[in-house]
């Protein structure tokens, strides 16, 4: 006889974040983005004397903690970053016997997600590895992870933009409900600080390096505390105001293989007025299509690109400015750390909220990509 059907109901189980211990402030990066911007001048000085060149103009620490609301951020390595000459992190490569950079990232957090869900690396069956660059097509980078911490099952690696957040918390849920895997490790290992373009001064302070997990089980099993997914949602809409060309055709047009297009670059003003009403929107419909109202909703777990945005988005929501406590900020200390951003802003502002309180973690970013996530305290 064929019994009624249980549907699964699957829990956050785990967070935990790990930053390298290096730290850069506004006035560090600015200072080393001004002599870069003086020695290209100088360098060009007769180019611009003719009016052939337009000077570089320098940075400042204030602008962008106002544009932004970035003050600081992580960063792999300070050397290369903050040499006028280099710009650009200094990152050895790694012999093929030895664990990839973003696979260290990924365990390091892992690690201590694993511990916050009282979980060890082999009860996991499924490991999604996502972000907003990988740094290698194969083997994939999941699979490294997989084998590092022991866990059974398949591995793959994903990526949709910023939104690498919360694609795979969707995919893992609809696995665990289908009975395809049974606990999930979705890791975002952010090395930002490689696919950025040091010398732009629109974008030099935007990003810094993070690395985020969670783990997702079935409510039954879960730990007390867990968070219930009440309802996941994802949106893409096809867009190039953000975007980066770095990839594995590049060396097969010598004469733009190391075009600034092949980093990250944007239309950061386009993104702002695109984005904040559809984020707006979007978060809104979510919550209606289980009845619930922006006021029933006790934390946003946003995406960390940029305060202004958070803020105004948080506006159109609640026609009032948010609380900190309502919608979190992490960007002083994190900086935008792409998929990692959302992730930190609920590892961060969670272990207040009593049992029966709901929250959303929404990521939007590149692709344009929108995911959310409705979260329900157990
Ligand atoms: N230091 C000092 N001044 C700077 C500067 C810098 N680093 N960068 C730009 N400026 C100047 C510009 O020259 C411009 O001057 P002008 O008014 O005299 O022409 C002025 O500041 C405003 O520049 P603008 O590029 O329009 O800045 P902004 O206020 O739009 O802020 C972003 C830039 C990127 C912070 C903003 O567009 C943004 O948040 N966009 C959202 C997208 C995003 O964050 N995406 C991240 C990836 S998901």
């Amino acid at each position: 006889m064929v019994g009624a059907m249980q549907t699964t109901t699957v829990a956050i189980s785990g967070t935990g974040v790990w930053t390298p211990p290096n730290v850069i402030t506004n006035e560090e990066l600015c200072e080393a983005f001004n002599e870069f911007v003086r020695r290209d001048n100088e360098r060009n000085a007769d180019a611009i004397a003719a009016g052939e060149r337009k000077p570089l103009a320098e940075s400042s620490a204030e602008f962008i903690e106002k544009a932004s609301g970035i003050k600081q951020r992580h960063a792999h390595d300070r050397t290369g970053l903050l040499d006028p000459d280099r710009m650009c992190p200094n990152v050895p490569d790694r012999p093929e016997d030895q664990m990839s950079v973003q696979c260290e990232y990924a365990v390091n957090a892992a690690k201590k997600t694993l511990a916050d869900a009282g979980r060890v690396g082999e009860e996991i069956d499924m490991v999604l590895l996502a972000g907003s660059n990988l740094q290698r097509p194969y083997p994939q980078i999941a699979m490294e992870v997989q084998e590092a911490i022991g866990a059974r099952g398949f591995a793959y690696d994903l990526m949709a933009g910023c939104s690498s957040a919360t694609f795979p918390i969707q995919i893992a849920c609809d696995a665990i409900r289908a009975g395809s895997a049974t606990k999930a490790l979705l890791v975002n290992p952010e090395m930002t600080t490689g696919h950025m373009n040091w010398r732009d001064r629109d974008s030099h302070f935007i990003f810094g390096d993070a690395a985020t997990a969670i783990v997702l089980e079935p409510v039954s099993e879960a730990r007390a505390g867990s968070f219930e997914i009440l309802s996941t949602r994802l949106l893409s809409k096809f867009s190039s105001n953000i975007r980066n060309n770095g990839g594995y055709l590049n060396r097969c047009d010598p004469e733009t293989q190391n075009a600034p297009d092949k980093l990250f670059h944007q239309q950061g003003r386009r993104v702002f007025k695109d984005v904040v009403p559809l984020a707006s929107r979007y978060i809104k419909d979510h919550l209606g299509s289980l009845g619930l109202t922006v006021d029933q909703i006790n934390r946003f777990w946003l995406h960390q690109a940029n305060r202004n945005m958070n803020d105004l988005i948080m506006k159109y929501l609640l026609g009032r400015h948010a609380t900190p406590e309502e919608a979190p900020l992490i960007l002083d200390t994190y900086a935008n750390t792409a998929s990692a951003g959302s992730i930190i802003a609920f590892n961060d502002h969670h272990d207040d909220l009593p049992a029966g309180a709901v929250g959303i973690l929404c990521s939007f970013g590149a692709g344009y990509s929108i995911g959310s996530v409705i979260l329900r305290r157990l």
